[in-house]
C-alpha cells in the first residue's frame, strides 16, 4: 500500500498497488486496472493510521481499507520522498506517523537557510524519514550536504535507514551510530541542522524499572540530554529542530528555554494513540492513564471528541544556542 500524503498535511491517499496487491489481494488485473487504485482518501489527516476515520467509511470500503491498512508493508510518501517500510521485518521500528511528517512539514524555512554542503543528524532516526526528506530537498534546492548521520538505540532502526538513504545518497555520505541509553550522543562531529523526533510519553516512577523496554514512545532522557548537551553537537549558526508534546512540555520546555532561542515553527492537535499506553487492557495501561490524566494534565474527552478520547498537542520547536 502506498499513502500519500500532500506537502501541507491537508489530504492523506491511501493506494494498493504492484501486482501483489491489486492482483494478489484484489484479485484484479494490473493491466486492466492499473498499476495503482486509490483505496480512500482523508481530509486534514491527524494519524496516518486513523481507526476512526476508516470506520466512517461506506462498509464495503471500509472492511477493504481496514485489511490494507493492517498489512505490514507500506510506502509513505511525502512532499516527493518515499520510504519503504515493512514491519513485519523490523517491529520494533516506529513506522513514520504524524508527527514524523508534521517536523518534515516544519523544516522548510529551515532547510532555506542551511548552507550548500552542509551536514545533517538525525537522533533517534527509526525509519529515518526525516533525514531522507531533509537530504532529498537540499539536494532539490541545489544543496546536497556532504553528510547526513543518523544514531538510534534501536540497531533495526539503523538498518532500515541506511537502506532508505544509501539508495538515494549521490554524493551524500550516510553513516550511523548506535546511541545507548543515557548516552545518546556517540559522534564526534558537528552539524549544520540537528533533528529529533524523540520519545516524549513520561513514564510513571513505579514504571520505571531497567527491566521495561525502551519503548520508542516513552521517556524524555533523550529530550533531557540535547537540551543540556546538543549546542556542542552544533556548528555556528546551526539549528537544531525537535518535536515537543503537551504530554512532556511541562517539563521538558524549560530545559531548552533555558539556554537556547526556541521557536515554534508548526503545531498540531493529535490523538495519542500508543495502544501500550492507552488500551486499558492491562494493569500497566491503567496505571499509565491515570498518571498522565493526574500528573502531566492529560485531557481525556468523554464522549471522545472525533473518534478519540485522548489528545495531544504537537509543536515543532527551532532552538538556537543562546
Ligand atoms: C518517536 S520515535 C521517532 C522515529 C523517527 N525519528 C520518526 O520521526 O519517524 C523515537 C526514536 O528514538 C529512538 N530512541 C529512544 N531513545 C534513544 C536514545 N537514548 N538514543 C537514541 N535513540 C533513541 C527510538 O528507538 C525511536 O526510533
Amino acid at each position: 500500500m502506498r499513502i500519500l500524503v500532500d506537502r501541507d498535511l491537508r489530504r492523506l491517499d491511501a493506494y494498493a498497488e504492484g501486482p501483489a496487491e491489486i492482483e494478489g489481494i484484489l484479485d484484479g488485473s494490473v493491466r486492466d486496472d492499473g498499476e495503482q487504485l486509490l483505496l480512500a482518501s482523508f481530509d486534514d489527516p491527524v494519524l496516518v493510521t486513523d481507526p476512526w476515520r476508516i470506520a466512517q467509511l461506506p462498509p464495503s470500503r471500509r472492511d477493504v481499507v481496514s485489511s490494507f491498512f493492517g498489512l505490514p508493508r507500506r510506502t509513505i510518501e511525502y512532499d516527493g520522498v518515499a520510504l519503504d517500510f515493512d514491519a513485519s521485518r523490523h517491529p520494533r521500528v516506529w513506522s513514520p506517523s504524524i508527527d514524523t511528517l508534521l517536523m518534515c512539514k516544519a523544516l522548510a524555512p529551515v532547510l532555506d537557510e542551511t548552507r550548500e554542503n552542509g551536514s545533517v543528524l538525525e537522533v533517534g532516526c527509526g525509519s529515518g524519514f526525516i533525514a531522507l526528506y531533509a537530504m532529498q530537498s537540499l539536494r532539490r534546492r541545489g544543496k546536497a550536504p556532504s553528510e547526513a548521520h543518523l544514531i538510534d538505540i534501536e540497531p533495526q532502526a539503523l538498518q532500515v535507514a541506511m537502506g532508505a538513504l544509501e539508495s538515494v545518497a549521490g554524493s551524500t555520505l550516510v553513516t550511523t551510530s548506535l546511541g545507548r541509553r543515557g548516552d545518546a550522543l556517540r559522534v564526534r562531529g558537528r552539524y549544520d541542522l540537528v533533528m529529533m523526533n524523540p520519545p516524549y510519553i513520561r513514564r510513571p516512577a513505579d514504571l520505571a524499572d531497567p527491566a521495561f523496554k525502551d519503548n520508542p514512545w516513552e521517556g524524555v532522557a533523550l529530550l533531557r540530554e540535547l537540551a543540556s548537551e546538543g549546542a556542542s553537537l552544533l556548528n555556528p549558526g546551526g539549528s537544531l529542530v525537535l518535536v515537543m508534546s503537551s504530554l512532556c512540555d511541562g517539563l521538558a520546555r524549560p530545559w531548552f528555554d533555558a539556554s537556547w532561542e526556541v521557536e515554534t515553527l508548526a503545531t498540531l492537535d493529535v490523538p495519542l494513540k500508543v495502544y501500550a499506553v492507552t488500551s486499558g487492557l492491562t494493569a500497566k495501561s491503567r496505571a499509565w492513564m491515570e498518571y498522565l490524566r493526574d500528573v502531566e494534565g492529560l485531557v481525556v474527552h468523554d464522549p471522545p471528541l472525533r473518534g478519540y478520547t485522548t489528545w495531544q498537542r504537537l509543536e515543532i520547536l527551532r532552538c538556537r544556542p543562546r
